[in-house]
Parts: structure tokens; sequence; C-alpha cells
């Protein structure tokens, strides 16, 4: 008897099961299904009746999006649904396990994550956004979740929580950190009595779920693609994570959208386990497609463990080359990925994103006039961070729209986590003059190539400490906490003055459009509470300004958070108060309304949010400028520290600098919403 052929062969559902009784390796039979999009409950009651025919099923698992997208009040139809599932109202009939799709994750159901670990009610698990887990039956199942662009992916600071849609470098390697360690490490699932951890000592891993393909599953294939869109696709990232863990079964979800169904025929690993690796990517549940025939969903197999007495299975007389071993793809993924490369500005890439990010130290804004870089003596200085999409804050000129400028070197993003990166373009240096509309990748200059720029030299020159690069000097601005200074100790690890910015360009936040607005709103304001609870851990109040001024100048939306000592946060309000009246700056007494008046771009406001949490909104007037120093200037006087108004005075060194966003980014972890 040839035990694994058995145990690891698919059994289409709609095909006579013909599961052979196992003796020794108790197969597991699972039943995986498409994305759901928020029909649980038709989807519960689909899987019951599959149950009741051809079960019985161990383990359901559910690939793509589950949760379908984010309904606003009103329109909550869905909505109601994954509240009756975490409530319990929703029963699902075998233990399954969901993860996260295309769609960032309703906030409720991360709420309910955080707290149990991944439980969201019960027999209904919710996978991490990368990591794997050891069933009780002994798989290892690994699970990455997000959709794939390569901006992101490059230039992110820290793994994308489910707040977001995307996944990034850092998720990647979580789970290739994950898979290799033991699953007891990890605090999640061990309160499940379902799962099991087991040490183990390789990557390998038995079935892996993840929304977006592998880049190079799609080459060495006879198999036809139900769209021929679907071979370009894939995002190159996962090609490694498959070649490390190198999965007996793995599916995905989004195969086109609406998603198609794909099988691809097996393929072998060198190596003397021969490892076979099955892919399909299944149509979805839910979100009937308009037109066209609904595409397959649900695929049911049989897997069993492997254990040291499993007999190697023949191999399929399908199986093609492995597409991720041959060399022909190698070459074709790196052409892709330089292709992304050309094409890294922001807009141009991705209009529906939806993140935040938070920015310690610093702050936006434009020089004073008569300012000159130290470093180039230009007048132009740009901001350049992360992949956010900036504008020039040049005082001379129009103002260009600069798009946002992402290392080439994309594994080493210029970026970290705590780094406000402004950067001085450099002019023309005697090279060849670039075409129009040409930005250096390295300084972001109009007038010079890449090759031509003595920051990019600088950098080259500096590896391999690959580091390096990410610390430009701020020249605009610093934080007003000093945190290096003899005579004051900053409560906040750091300092702890932030910035927390939109990572799409709005001017500010009353002009991002009302479709996406949601959730970047909600994302800014789960960054506000998070840090208004880190701050108290260190006896520290929050006070948040934005300057959401529209003006020709351009801007790009952000808010600052500030921490003040305990003891001054009731004198806030009256310091705004005291000092806006000697600046012509009133506050209106009804907050609420006069933001709302400004919305859309209707007008020009300075808003506060009090350590309370109440609102002060001030309304710009056409024809009185409005400094926006002043929020600053107010919070100086309040801490009694006059010389901090100066920004320069509050330069530090790169390496103070350093130091100091790491021991903030090391202490606000734990509050932070995106992990
Ligand atoms: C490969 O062969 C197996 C076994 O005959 C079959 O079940 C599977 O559908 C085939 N795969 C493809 C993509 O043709
Ligand atoms: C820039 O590159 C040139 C040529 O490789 C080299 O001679 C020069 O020293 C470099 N400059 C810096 C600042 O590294």
């Amino acid at each position: 008897m040839n035990a694994l052929a058995a145990a690891a062969s698919l059994v289409p559902i709609n095909d006579k099961l013909q599961l052979s009784s196992m003796s020794s390796t108790n197969p597991v039979k699972i039943l995986t299904v498409g994305s759901a999009v928020g029909s649980i409950r038709e989807l519960f009651a689909k899987v019951k009746a599959i149950d009741a025919k051809h079960g019985k099923f161990d383990l359901l698992l559910c690939t793509g999006d589950f949760f379908g997208p984010i309904q606003t009040p009103g329109e909550n139809a869905i909505d109601d649904e994954v509240s009756q599932l975490l409530l319990g109202h929703i029963e699902a009939p075998i233990e399954c396990y969901v993860m996260q799709g295309d769609q960032p994750l309703p906030e409720k159901v991360v709420e309910k994550f955080a707290k149990t670990g991944g439980e969201l009610c019960k027999n209904v698990f919710l996978m991490s956004k990368s990591g794997t887990i050891t069933t009780a039956h002994g798989l290892r199942i690994a699970c990455l979740g997000g959709t794939y662009e390569p901006t992101i992916y490059s230039s992110s600071e820290a793994a994308p929580g489910f707040l977001s849609p995307f996944f990034a470098r850092q998720t990647i390697e979580r789970l290739l950190a994950n898979s290799l360690t033991k699953a007891s490490s990890k605090k999640s699932y061990t309160s499940l009595a379902a799962i099991q951890s087991t040490a183990t000592d390789s990557q390998v891993i038995d079935i892996f779920l993840s929304n977006v393909w592998p880049a190079s599953i799609t080459q060495q294939t006879t198999a036809p693609l139900p769209d021929p869109q679907l071979s370009s696709l894939g995002a190159p990232p996962l090609d490694e994570a498959v070649t490390k863990t190198r999965p007996r079964y793995h599916f995905a979800a989004a195969g086109g959208s609406p998603p198609k169904f794909w099988e691809r025929e097996p393929f072998v690993w060198e190596g003397e386990d021969a490892r076979i690796t099955r892919f399909v990517s299944l149509g979805a549940f839910g979100n009937e497609p308009a037109t066209g025939k609904k595409q397959r969903w649900f695929y049911a197999f049989t897997i069993s463990p492997i254990t040291p007495t499993t007999v190697l299975a023949p191999k399929p007389a399908n199986a093609t080359r492995n597409p991720f071993t041959s060399g022909v793809r190698r070459n074709l993924g790196k052409r892709q990925l330089d292709d992304t490369a050309e094409n890294f500005i922001w807009g141009a890439v991705n209009q529906g994103n939806k993140r935040t990010k938070v920015i310690p130290q610093g702050e936006l804004g434009k020089p004073p006039p008569g300012y000159k870089c130290r470093r180039c003596e230009s007048t132009d200085v740009r901001n350049i961070y992360g992949s956010a999409s900036v504008r020039s804050f040049s005082e001379a000129g129009p103002i260009s729209t600069l798009p946002a400028i992402v290392p080439k070197d994309k594994r080493h993003p210029k970026v970290t986590f705590a780094k406000y990166a402004i950067r001085d373009a450099v002019g023309d240096t005697g090279g060849k003059k670039p075409k129009p509309g040409y930005n250096c990748r390295a300084c972001g200059s109009e007038n010079h190539y890449l090759e031509d720029c003595p920051q990019a030299n600088q950098s080259r020159s500096s590896r391999p400490e690959r580091g390096s690069r990410r610390g430009p000097p701020k020249e605009i601005s610093s934080q007003i906490i000093p945190t290096h200074q003899d005579d004051y100790t900053a409560q906040v690890p750091g300092g702890g003055h932030l910035l927390i910015v939109p990572i799409t360009h709005y001017p500010t936040f009353s002009t991002i459009p009302s479709d996406i607005a949601k959730p970047i709103i909600d994302e800014t304001e789960s960054y506000k509470t998070a840090l208004r609870s880190m701050y108290e851990k260190f006896g520290a109040a929050a006070v948040v300004f934005e300057v959401g001024r529209l003006s020709a100048k351009g801007g790009h939306a952000h808010v600052q958070v500030v921490p003040i000592p305990l003891k001054l946060k009731d004198r806030v309000e009256e310091t705004f108060i005291k000092e806006g009246t000697q600046m012509g700056i009133d506050f209106e007494s009804d907050p609420d309304a006069a933001l709302e008046a400004c919305q859309g771009g209707r007008g020009s406001y300075f808003r506060v949010d009090l350590p309370d949490g109440r609102k002060m909104v001030h309304v710009m007037k056409d024809h009185i400028p409005f400094s926006i120093q002043f929020g600053r200037q107010v919070l100086v006087s309040l801490l009694d520290m006059p010389d901090r108004f100066d920004w320069k005075a509050c330069m530090l060194s790169e390496e103070d600098d350093r130091a100091d966003a790491q021991a903030f980014k090391t202490a606000f972890a734990p509050f932070d919403p995106s992990l």
C-alpha cells in the first residue's frame, strides 16, 4: 500500500470521493474555500451541506477575503454578519481558519483578535497576517494575508497590520522566521486547545494559504490560465517564501477580479524527500460575478502529516518542471522588479491605499525665507518620507508635485519607522541634464541623473554599512521635546514628538475624498489613541494638532502629536486661547460644526485635540495670515521651553536621532495598532 499517494491526493468534491482508509498516518480531510467576501452565514450553510454529503471534514480553510469590504454604518448588512459572527450568533459547522484577503479587516475583528489571540468565536480562528500554525493533527499551515504593492512592500518601516490591506518585506520576513520557530513561542494560539505547539527544525510546511499568487507560479505550466493577465499579477517576493517553505498544498484567492479558478499541475522539489507542491487558486464564494459563470470556489483533499515512516509518493504523471527553481524564471522575475522600480510614483501606483504612518520628530513646514540648506545650498528643500507622496516646499517659483522617492535598494528602505527624513535636493551637478519629469532617485532633484548625484555617491561609498542611508539630516526642524539635554529628562522614550501622516497625498485631512476618508481617519485616530495610552504609561498626556491649510503652496496632510507632562494637561486649552488672542487666532464655539464647514476643501482650519479628547478649531480667514508654527509656539510656551521654538536649536546629530527613534520605536511597539 502506498500511504502517501493516498494521503496527498487531491479529491475534487464533485467527483466520487475515494478516500482510502488510512491506518498509520491519520489523514486529515480538509475543505478549502475561496473568498467569502462577507457572505459568512451563506458560506457556512453551504459548507454544512457539503460536509453532510461528503464529510466529515476535519478543517475548513477560508482563503482570501473572508469579511469583505468594511461597511460604513447605515449600509451594514454584511457588517452585521461580522457582528453576528463575533457575538457567536453564526455557527461554524467545522473548525475553521480564516485570513486577511484584499481588504483591511473590520476594527472589531482586529480587537477580538488582539484580545483572544485569534479565536473570533467558537470554531472560527483568524490567522495572523503572516505566520505558521500547527494543528492538533500535526499539520503546519502558513498564512500570508494582504495584497502586494511594490512601493509599500519595499518602503514600509514595519509589517503592516490588519488595518492595512498590504503586506511588506517585514511581513514575509516574519512568516519565514515564524516558520522556523516553535509555535509555542507565539503568544497567540497557545490558549487554544485545538492547536498544539510543536518544535520543528525545518521551514517546510504542509499547507500555504496566501491571498496573492507567487510570481513564478505561472511559469513552466501548460495548464491554461483563465485570464492571460494572471501571468503578471503574482507577487515576486512570494517566490522566496514558497521556495523556503515548499508547501505540499498552496491555496490562493486573488486570481484576478473577480477571482478565477486555476489549478496548476503539480511540481517536484529536488531533495531526498522529493516534495510535491500543488497550487490551486479558488474563485470567490461571495460577490457573484455580474457576468460569466461562477468560478469554482472550493476544493477538498486529504493530507497526512509526514512522519519518518512516510513512503515517498511517485511523481505525478502531469508534474512539470519546478517553476521556482528553473533558471529561466529568475531573470523574468528580476525584470519585473526593475519595471516596477521605474514606476515609483505613488499616485500612479495605487490610488486606493488607506494608510497612515507615524513619524517621530521634526515637522512639516517650509524653511523660513532665506534659509539655505547647509549641505547643498539649495533653497529647494524637498521632503521625502518613505512611500508618502510629497510636495516640494520651495520658496521660489510654483510648487511642483514631487513623486515619492523610494530607494532603488529596496531591501533597505531609507526611512525606518522612527525617522522623519527630509532630504535636500542637490541641483545641477554638471552632468547630463535629465528630461522633464525625471527626479533623481537619491535626492529628488530634477537637475541631474542619479549617476551624477553626490548623495547617491555618498551612500554608495558608505556601504557595506547598509543602514547609513537611513538617516539623512533633518534640515527643516525637529522635535520640541529635548532628549539630549542635561537639565531635562524626556518622559517618553525618544522624546515622543510624532507626526501621523496619511501616505496618499492630500493637503489636509478634510480634503481626503469621502469614499476613502473613513479608513484613513480611523487609522489616524487609532494611532492617536495608541499614542495617548503610551504617553500615559510614561506620565505624559498628548496634545494633537493639525494645520489644515489649503494653499497654493500645497502641503501634505499630517497631525503632530506632542507629549506634555500630565500636570500641564489642564492648561493646554487656556494656553492656546491666550497665545491665539495675541495673534488674532480665535477658536470656534462649535468645533465639530466648524470642521464640517471646512470639509471637502471648503476652508482652512487649525485643529487641536486636547488631552481630554475635546477639540478646538480655528477657521482661517482668507485675508489673515496664519503661522504654521503656531502650534509649536503654544507648546513651547506651555512647556516653558522658549529656546525650543527655534527648530534649528533642536537639531541633533544623526546618531542621537537614530537612538531616539529606536528608543521610541521600542517603547511604542506594545501599543502599535499596526502590529
Ligand atoms: C494532474 O493530474 C491529477 C491526477 O490525475 C489531476 O487530478 C489533476 O487535475 C491534474 N492537474 C492538472 C492541472 O491538470
Ligand atoms: C564619488 O564617486 C567618485 C567616482 O567613483 C569618487 O572618486 C568620489 O570620491 C566619490 N565621492 C564621494 C563623496 O564619495
